[in-house]
Formats: C-alpha cells, structure tokens, sequence
C-alpha cells in the first residue's frame, strides 16, 4: 500500500500518521518502501535478523550479500555509526563531515554482534546516512521511540527491487517490482521521485586508504579533495594482489553487488554505440514495423539528435549533463521496458569522470 509522505501535494509538510506507521512497521519486524535522494530502499531494522531474511527473500538476492544500513543524521550520524562500527579511520570521518547527510556509503569495520544478518555475515558494514526529509524522519522516530518500545539504530535498505533489477526511483516503481511478492502487504512512503537517481557511492575504508566500490553522484575526484587521499579502484587493487583476486573470483558474494558486472538490467537488451555508429544502424532500417509488430521495437537514447523515418524506432533525447541524466535514467529505462521495445541504443557518454555514476549503471545494463 502506498502511503503518501506528505500532507499536501506541495511536499513541504510530512504526514505524522505515515511517518508513525512506517516506524511501527519497522519496530514489528516488517518491511517498507522508503524514499532516499538516491533510490528507494526495502527497509528493515537492521539489528533484527528475522526482519533482514525478509529483506534478502523479497528481494530474491542471496543471503551473504550484505545490504547498507541506513543511520539517522541529527549528530552527524555518529550515534549509529558507533553502534554499529568497531573504528572509523581519520579519512572516512572526513568522508562522512563532507559528504554526510548524502549519497555516500562507507564501508567500516563491523563491532562484534551487531547487524551481522544485514552485513551478509561479513566483518564490515555498510553506512549511509540519507539527505531525504522522509528517510531521516523515520530514522529519527525509530531513535525516539515512547516507553516501552526499543531503539532502533539503524534500517537495512537495499534498493528496492528484485535482485539484479533496475532500482525504482518513485513508489510506483517500488509497488510494481515487489507489490505481488509481499501480497500488497508492504507500506510503501511515497515521497516523490527520487533526486539523483542512481545509487550511492560506495567508497570502501577496511582496507587503510579509500577504495572505490561503486561510482555515484559523489565524484571520485570529490572523495579525494575531501580527504587529502588517493582513491584507488577494487580492480587497481586485486591486479596487485593476485590471490585476493582469486579468493573474490571464487567467493559467490561480490563484495557489491553493484559490481556485478550484469546488474541494473532492464527486460530489453541494452547496446551502447556512437552517435555515427547510431545513425548507421538507423539509416538500415526500413521505414515500416516489422512484420506481427504493431509497436516500437527499438528505443534510441541520445545527446546527439538522429534521423529516422522507421516506424520502428522510439527517440529519446538524453540530457546533456550527467546529473540530469542520473536523476531520469532508470525511469526512462523502465518506460522503454513499458513500451515494450526488445532493443534499447544508448549513446556512449562523454569522458568525464561527472559521468562514471551513469557510465557504471549503462555498462553493467548492457552486459
Ligand atoms: O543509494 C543506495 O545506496 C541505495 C539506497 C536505498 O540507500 N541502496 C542500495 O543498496 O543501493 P543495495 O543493497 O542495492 O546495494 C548495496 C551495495 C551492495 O552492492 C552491497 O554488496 C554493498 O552495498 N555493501 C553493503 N555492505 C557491504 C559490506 N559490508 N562490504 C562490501 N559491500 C557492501
Ligand atoms: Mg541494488
């Protein structure tokens, strides 16, 4: 069931009763589609591990894949970070002054005992703490709770569609991935289309200097002005260390599973061309559907504009900057999946490190 998240259509105030009943959803031990800047996430309290199974068989992703816990950001989010972190290096505390709260997450040392279940029985964790009204105010409450009730410090939200999926970045998106596998049971807080649109970036601190797990809105070269460090990449890291990179190659669980290298797919099948390469295929085709077709087949997503006279095709301008892109990407894959086009071209993205977060989710689409 969608549940409004704000009082009126203008997204200023929050709905109390929404807020309320989401918290008490948690504390039972339930799910619930919670909006974030980046993607909604299925929520869970991540310090209960009968609520984090429901999370992971939902979601049909395999139980040693750890999920990000989400903490609330009123001291900085240094209460729930000290929950559930055993150390916070000297940079990943300057990660978390810059960039929280944000869409960053960080990869910490695990304190013994604590969120075991959502940290896919790993001995890190994951933490974000999320610049979304919605997200915070259900943090908050869960951190407040009336007498009686426990704190909890901290939800487990993967995205929140099924495993290997594109991520929903509005409620509808959340209700049409997982609304038929919890049975219309899941309280879904609608708190309108997501702001970035692609998920978090993962910067990995267990490892004695920052490594990048997956790109995101938050540069790269953003991460390495905020701490003075370089940011060095998981695949820089297993080529220097062979055996590493044999013990991951043979581990069923990918330290992300953002880096598998396919994931974020759509149904259709995703090719990413140049602009002239683009205009070539397109120049091949015939001006009518194919036979038996009474619809687009093919979505084209460019910056550059093309020509087509084909019936068969479906233009889509893409915007020119990478942050416009990101907040659109995945709902304009999902209308492309709608439309029920079996191909999709994409235009390959400009050599810019603003572009990676994007470049990274097309890729793996494609692959
Ligand atoms: O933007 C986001 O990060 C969204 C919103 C809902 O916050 N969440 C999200 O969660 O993308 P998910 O579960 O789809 O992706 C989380 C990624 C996974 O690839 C997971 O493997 C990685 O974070 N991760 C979580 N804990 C980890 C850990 N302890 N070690 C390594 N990777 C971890
Ligand atoms: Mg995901």
């Amino acid at each position: 069931m969608i549940l409004s998240a704000y009082l009126f259509a203008d997204g200023v105030e929050l709905a109390p009763d929404s807020i309320a009943a989401c918290a008490d959803a948690i504390r039972a031990g339930d799910l619930i589609g919670l909006p974030t800047e980046t993607v909604y996430g299925l929520g869970a309290d991540a310090d209960n591990a009968s609520a984090v199974a429901k999370v992971f068989a939902a979601k049909g992703r395999p139980a040693d894949h750890p999920l990000i816990v989400h903490v609330a950001s009123f001291d900085g989010g240094m209460a729930g970070v000290a929950h559930f972190a055993e150390r916070v290096p000297a940079f990943a505390q300057q990660l978390m002054s810059a960039f929280w709260p944000g869409p960053l997450t960080l990869i910490l040392p695990r304190r013994d005992g604590v969120g075991a279940a959502a940290a896919g029985g790993q001995a890190s964790i994951g933490l974000r703490c999320p610049d979304h009204p919605v997200a915070q105010a259900v943090l908050s409450a869960l951190r407040k709770p009336a007498a009686g009730q426990d704190v909890v410090w901290g939800v487990a939200a993967p995205s929140a569609n099924r495993f290997g999926r594109v991520s929903p970045t509005t409620a509808a998106h959340v209700q049409s991935e997982l609304g038929d596998v919890l049975k219309g049971a899941l309280l879904i807080l609608d708190g309108g289309p997501c702001e970035v649109g692609i998920e978090s970036t993962i910067i990995d601190c267990t490892r004695g200097a920052p490594v990048l797990l997956r790109p995101g809105a938050i540069t790269g070269a953003q991460v390495e002005a905020a701490c003075g460090r370089k940011l060095l990449s998981n695949e820089e890291l297993l080529v220097q260390d062979p055996q590493g990179l044999e013990a991951q190659k043979a581990s069923k669980a990918p330290k992300a599973s953002g880096t598998l290298e396919s994931h974020y797919a759509p149904s259709a099948t995703v090719r990413l061309m140049d602009a002239k390469a683009l205009q070539s295929a397109l120049d091949m085709l015939g001006n009518a559907l194919p036979a038996g077709e009474s619809r687009a087949t093919i979505a084209v997503y460019t910056r550059t504009a093309l020509k087509t006279q084909s019936k068969q095709v479906l233009l889509r301008s893409m915007p020119g900057d990478a942050s416009v892109t990101a907040h659109e990407l995945f709902s304009v894959l999902r209308e492309f999946d709608d439309a029920g086009v079996k191909l999709i071209w994409v235009e390959t993205l400009p050599d810019d490190g603003s572009w990676d977060g994007v470049r990274d989710r097309l890729k793996r689409a494609s692959a």
